[in-house]
């Protein structure tokens, strides 16, 4: 699969672009900056590192992976070189208070506002997996998927299948990443409290 990571620079692109490396695919880490998306590249045993827009040309499917706050902006900026290729959203809006991690006050969520804006079908998914967990191996648990578009819903579940070690699930259409998001404060939640780095496993499948 050739999977291009816009924001490949950051932890969390940098660490599924490393996972998806080792298996196999063929990765271009997006940034801003094509050096330092090229020497990121390097570190991670990506294909190639690449300005976002140059980056998101010729590949299957595109991770929009960049900063959460920029995430719609940026796809705004790429919509034409992205084109109608697949775009997976794994951004969570978090507000940090003292009396906790709380969801974003948004009705729409963050990839249902980045479909608006693209004419590629946008899939929403990938959002318990910290960082932390990912940069190490395969992350612990299961990985969430939702879309409304068959195919660009299968492409991000094979894709999320090489970096978990539990099972890539399908979570029902793109409303769904309300929830999805939204669980991000939960598991930032967990981890404040327990000191640790959650994730997901669904039972009873
Ligand atoms: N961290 C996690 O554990 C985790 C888990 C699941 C999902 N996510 C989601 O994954 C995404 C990336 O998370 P992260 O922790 O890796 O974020 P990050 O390190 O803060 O940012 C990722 C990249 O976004 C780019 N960026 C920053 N500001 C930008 C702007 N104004 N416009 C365009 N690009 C900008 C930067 O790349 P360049 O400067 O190289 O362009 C940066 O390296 C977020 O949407 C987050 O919600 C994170």
């Amino acid at each position: 699969m050739r999977v291009a990571v816009v924001g490949g620079t950051g932890d969390f692109g940098l660490a599924l672009a490393q996972r998806l490396a080792e298996a196999g695919d063929h990765v271009v880490i997006g940034s801003r900056d094509a050096d330092r998306a090229r020497a990121k590249a390097s570190e991670t045993g990506a294909a190639d590192g690449a300005t976002n827009a140059d980056a998101v040309r010729s590949v299957d499917i595109v991770v929009l992976a960049v900063k959460a706050d920029a995430a719609i902006a940026t796809a705004t900026e790429l919509a034409d070189a992205i084109g109608e290729t697949p775009v997976l959203s794994v951004a969570s809006e978090l507000r940090f208070t003292k009396s906790g991690v709380h969801p974003t006050k948004d009705d729409r969520s963050i990839a249902e506002r980045t479909q608006e804006v693209l004419r590629a079908p946008v899939v929403a998914g990938l959002h318990s997996l910290a960082a932390v967990s990912l940069a190490g191996g395969k992350a612990d648990g299961d990985a969430l998927v939702c879309g409304d578009d068959s195919l660009a819903k299968d492409l991000a579940l094979e894709l999320a299948s090489k970096v978990v070690s539990g099972r890539a699930l399908d979570a029902g259409p793109l409303t769904s990443a309300r929830a999805l998001e939204g669980m991000t404060a939960v598991i930032v939640n967990l981890n404040r409290r327990y000191k640790g780095h959650a994730g997901i496993r669904v039972v009873g499948l």
